[in-house]
């Protein structure tokens, strides 16, 4: 049976390593001795944090990263690979963000580009899709997520979707106090189910997780990932309160 995913989306926070080892040192506390017994934690601190995260030695906490660049190695000042982040000991790669579309401009071109270098270097993809407020005043959620996410996909083969975790996170809910309602959030599943099926047949549908994300917090849990029977969460702002963080894993994790 697949489990649960709650991701933690640091975003570009803490801003020092001796804040950072607080995190750590508090997240540790929280999770010592824990078991998740159908959930997969996984945390995405800035990059420049990996090795202190990896000293650490988490039993139940996985690593992602926030961002990658799509080519292997190479004169691309600034940027680091999928395979720099897997050869750090990382697990996961997130791709899509809204933020990434808003302030980096990457479109659907970019982000299958980057789609495919993460599952290229073996780490699994935490794919994020969603309506911005202008298309969601325009009524144009369906037709926005199917896009996306059939550009994303572009070139991923039956044998890889497995490997690609999906997030319904509308930009107009990250980063807000706008939450959608349960039957907002179990549209758009259905629709990336759909979609799922049709490109890749029902059984491998089945077989990856779709996740909500954007403002959840542990008094929004039940609404925006129970309910509608998510197979998980990309928690931003909370995920920087281990407390808060591993409150709402554990609610997903009962559920
Ligand atoms: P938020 O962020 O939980 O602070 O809304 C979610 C995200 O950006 O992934």
């Amino acid at each position: 049976m697949k489990k649960n995913l709650v991701v933690g989306n640091m975003k570009m926070n803490p801003t020092s390593p001796a804040e950072f080892e607080r995190y750590l040192d508090a997240l540790e506390k929280e999770v010592k001795g824990k078991k998740f017994e159908k959930t997969e934690v996984v945390i995405c601190p800035p990059a420049i944090y990996f090795k202190q995260f990896i000293d650490r030695k988490l039993k139940n906490v996985q690593l992602g990263a926030q961002n990658i660049f799509w080519e292997y190695q190479g004169a691309y000042t600034g940027e680091i690979s999928s395979g720099m982040v897997k050869n750090m000991g990382a697990q996961y790669s997130m791709v899509g963000h809204s933020e990434r579309r808003k302030y980096f401009g990457e479109d659907e071109e970019i982000i299958n580009l980057k789609l495919k270098a993460i599952l290229k270097s073996g780490l699994r993809a935490i794919l994020c899709i969603g309506e911005n407020i202008e298309e969601r005043k325009r009524n144009q959620t369906v037709e926005v997520v199917k896009k996306q996410l059939r550009e994303a996909l572009n070139g991923v083969g039956a044998g890889k979707i497995e490997y690609v975790d999906i997030v319904y996170e509308p930009s107009w809910a990250v980063g807000s106090d706008n939450v959608p309602t349960s039957d907002e959030i179990l549209e758009a599943k259905l629709i990336i189910k759909k979609i799922l099926s049709e490109i890749y047949g029902h059984k491998a549908m089945e077989r990856v997780r779709i996740l909500y994300g954007g403002s959840i917090a542990r008094c929004f849990v039940n609404q925006v990932c129970i309910d509608p029977a998510m197979d998980g969460g990309l928690v931003g702002r909370e995920s920087l309160v281990p407390y808060e963080f591993i409150r709402i894993a554990e609610t997903i994790d009962k559920n």
